[in-house]
């Protein structure tokens, strides 16, 4: 059996179209790229296996917070391998408890319970069961182009044509999507009292980070306690300090029913999701100890990770470094919109950004400059003018200079190609 580590990438990308991921491939062709194939990967950087490196501001969604392979929680990893395994998910465990409370203390409000999820989609679809127990109601509104994961529920909760694709989209009645930052459409869908809750990405990212409107959140969590539904706080993406606050919702004032995090929890090392629940919503947990299972989830070396990441996140400065590096990123990109009519406008909540193009498809565009400049970005999957724009919470200074660097290239690029492609018509 060949070492993965030694093949060479036109054979990993032959392989791959054969037996894992044919359309994913397909796409990268499309888009004017190779398909990039991680290789040796540290920091803000991971190299293609072609050689080139990469600054890598897609992250996953958030998952490489900390960078890729942060030698902390490589080492808390190598720890917890030294004494737990997977450990059984019908017990009580130390490593689980202790997050557990870890995360009861840093979350808002009175949110208590921890049900451990090996992905975020499994943890979104727990946030439904319980909002659904809770309430005796099925109703769940979400938001037009919001991304929740791919298994069954959140699949329903999420755009629509993803659902129906896989005759996986709910009765109508059932789930229930209203334009982002538009209160009123969001107290009609509430009004007839038949919502058990409205989920939403605090930030939603598949649309490319518009920012909530000044009082949306906090409006909606005022409809939600007018109308009896609970408030789910997706923040997979927004989370674990990533906007400056330890949660995003914290910053727009807002305390969830329910709040879910997952990606970076794992350190971007061992699989690791979590709904974290108040104790009136998680009433459940007393009746029915076994509502939900799951083999994987809160697995003891992933519990063990991710207690690393938190205290991590929670060090004095972390956070800080978060809205001081936005800042000055913001300035540097204010910097290049001024200077390039294709950058359009900046959207940006600490490190949670996306830079909008004068191009229905000029996030892709930069998607494809970017790899050839040394800069991974993925443009938004809803919103294909923007780039989603999300460095690692630890980037110092000289890394925010290199990165602007690259950005300008990519930028310029883009718009070399563009007149190129006016000059051809
Ligand atoms: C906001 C949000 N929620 C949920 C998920 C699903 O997480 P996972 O891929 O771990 O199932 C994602 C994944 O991209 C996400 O961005």
């Amino acid at each position: 059996m060949g070492d993965a580590m030694e093949m060479d990438k036109r054979a990993i990308v032959e392989l791959a179209a054969r037996y894992v991921c044919p359309g994913r491939v397909n796409t990268f062709k499309l888009l004017g790229t190779q398909p990039p194939v991680m290789g040796r990967r540290e920091g803000h950087y991971f190299w293609d296996l072609d050689g080139r490196r990469l600054f890598d501001v897609h992250i996953n969604g958030g998952t490489f917070n900390l960078g890729h392979r942060n030698p902390e929680v490589i080492a808390a990893l190598r720890e917890a391998v030294e004494r737990y395994d997977i450990g059984n998910h019908h017990f009580a465990s130390g490593p689980r408890a202790r997050l557990a409370e870890t995360l009861a203390r840093l979350s808002p409000g009175d949110l208590q319970y921890t049900v451990f999820a090996a992905s975020g989609s499994e943890a979104n679809d727990i946030a439904i069961k319980t909002a659904r127990r809770a309430t005796g109601r099925r109703k769940i509104v979400s938001a037009v182009g919001s991304y929740h994961g791919h298994t069954g529920l959140c699949l329903a909760a999420g755009d629509v044509q993803n659902a129906s694709y896989f005759l996986s989209d709910g009765a109508p009645d059932e789930f229930v999507q209203v334009p982002f930052n538009d209160l009123a459409a969001m107290e009609e869908a509430l009004a007839p009292g038949d919502a058990a809750a409205v989920l939403l990405e605090t930030i939603p990212a598949t649309l490319g980070f518009p920012m909530p409107t000044p009082g949306y959140l906090p409006g909606v969590k005022a409809l939600c306690e007018k109308y009896g539904t609970l408030y789910v706080a997706d923040e997979v993406q927004t989370g674990l300090g990533r906007t400056g606050d330890f949660w995003a919702v914290e910053g727009y004032g807002v305390e969830p029913d329910v709040l879910i995090t997952g990606k970076g929890l794992s350190g971007g090392i061992y699989p690791m999701a979590a709904a974290i629940l108040s104790a009136r919503v998680g009433d459940w947990l007393f009746d029915n100890g076994w509502g939900h299972v799951s083999t994987f989830g809160g697995s003891e070396i992933g519990c063990h990770v991710a207690q690393t990441v938190l205290e991590i996140i929670e060090r004095p400065g972390v956070l800080a470094n978060a809205r001081e590096m936005s800042d000055r990123l913001g300035a540097g990109l204010e910097a290049l919109r001024q200077r390039h009519p294709f950058l359009l406008e900046v959207r940006r909540n600490g490190l949670v950004m996306g830079l909008r193009f004068d191009h229905e498809m000029g996030g892709a565009m930069m998607t494809a400059a970017g790899y050839e400049v040394g800069l991974w970005a993925f443009f938004a999957g809803f919103e294909r003018s923007v780039l989603q724009f999300k460095p690692g919470l630890l980037i110092r200074r000289e890394e925010c200079e290199e990165l602007l660097g690259l950005v300008d290239k990519a930028i310029s690029l883009c718009e070399e190609r563009r007149e190129i492609g006016a000059a051809g018509r």
